[in-house]
């Protein structure tokens, strides 16, 4: 096995509308799509699509979304021996798409809210196999910090997307993360620095390294990435120029990508650069796991890559 993700799933439903209603106003929205969401199960699509093998820890409730949320996870070929059920409503993220492709989400978390750390010793056999495990912030920080804690008692990399932010989350219980991959305001709450330009973006992520974190990735939107690691080696991908319909996860699909090529290369600068790719390519689709590539064209221009994966 070769990546755990112990996380959140949602269903999406996502209006895409010409603006946001007034307090007490109703307004037509053009069109409507419902989709599988949740920033884990984005993470696990998007690396199961392109071929890593994946294990979800996650739980959902006892509706009739339930099912379908389970169905999809295996139709991506997901392990979902650990798609557990709650007496809850499963998780629901209403969704707003502007004219402009930015997005505005609603979480309602359900049965997310009850994963435990409890839940992580159950599936512990199988989690100690896998190469990563891919950890974000949408169930309880405390099943979050016993997945940190199990990850480094077991020796495996542990990367932590934290979103979204949590103002309560506690650094040292995270600094042994090999990777944490904010995007900007995400890394401003949790270091409490500024992040209005690249120089303060530096000096936030030496917060983190100098508690422990290995690598901070910075997902910049529209602007690329930036990786800088505890030696103080850096480097800085440029935007991918496309014509984006809907950013909605693109963040998670960075992520999923991200992780398919590391755990396939252990080479990071290439992933990063891969997953740069990927994310542009899924914002010029709608949807969040539907706007998700299943081959890998980006590797088509590093074909050292594309040859160890
Ligand atoms: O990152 C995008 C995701 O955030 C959506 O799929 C939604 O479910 C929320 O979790």
């Amino acid at each position: 096995m070769d990546i755990a993700v112990i996380g959140s799933n949602m269903v999406d439903l996502i209006a895409y509308i010409n603006r946001m209603p007034a307090e007490g106003e109703t307004v037509e929205a053009p069109d409507f799509k419902m989709g599988c969401g949740g920033k884990g199960a984005n993470q696990a699509v998007a690396a199961a699509k392109l071929g890593s093998e994946v294990l979800m820890l996650t739980r959902v409730g006892n509706d009739i979304f339930a099912a379908n949320t389970i169905e999809n996870f295996r139709r991506h070929n997901i392990d979902t021996r650990y798609i557990l059920k709650s007496e809850a409503s499963s998780g629901v993220a209403p969704i707003f798409v502007d004219p402009e492709s930015r997005n505005s989400i609603i979480i309602v978390k359900g049965a997310n809210k009850l994963l435990s750390p409890a839940d992580i010793e159950q599936a512990a056999d199988d989690i100690k196999k896998c190469r990563l495990i891919v950890l974000q912030l949408e169930i309880p920080t405390e099943t979050v910090y016993a997945a940190v804690e199990f990850g480094a008692r077991h020796n495996i990399p542990v990367l932590l997307n934290p979103a979204p932010a949590q103002p309560d989350l506690i650094l040292d219980r995270v600094k042994s993360c090999k990777f944490i991959v904010p995007n900007e305001s995400e890394l401003s709450l949790l270091t409490g620095m500024p992040v209005d330009n690249e120089n303060d973006i530096r000096n936030a992520a030496s917060v983190l390294h100098r508690a422990g974190v290995e690598n901070v990735i910075v997902t910049l939107g529209g602007h690329g990435a930036l990786w800088l690691n505890r030696e103080g080696e850096e480097q800085r991908f440029a935007a991918v120029p496309v014509q984006a319909r809907d950013t909605t996860g693109a963040g998670d699909a960075f992520i999923g990508c991200f992780s398919h090529v590391y755990v396939k290369t252990g080479d990071i600068v290439g992933a990063i650069e891969a997953a740069n790719h990927y994310a542009a390519d899924s914002v010029t689709r709608l949807g969040t796991q539907t706007s998700y590539s299943g081959h890998s064209p980006f590797l088509a221009g590093y074909p050292a890559l594309a040859d160890r994966i």
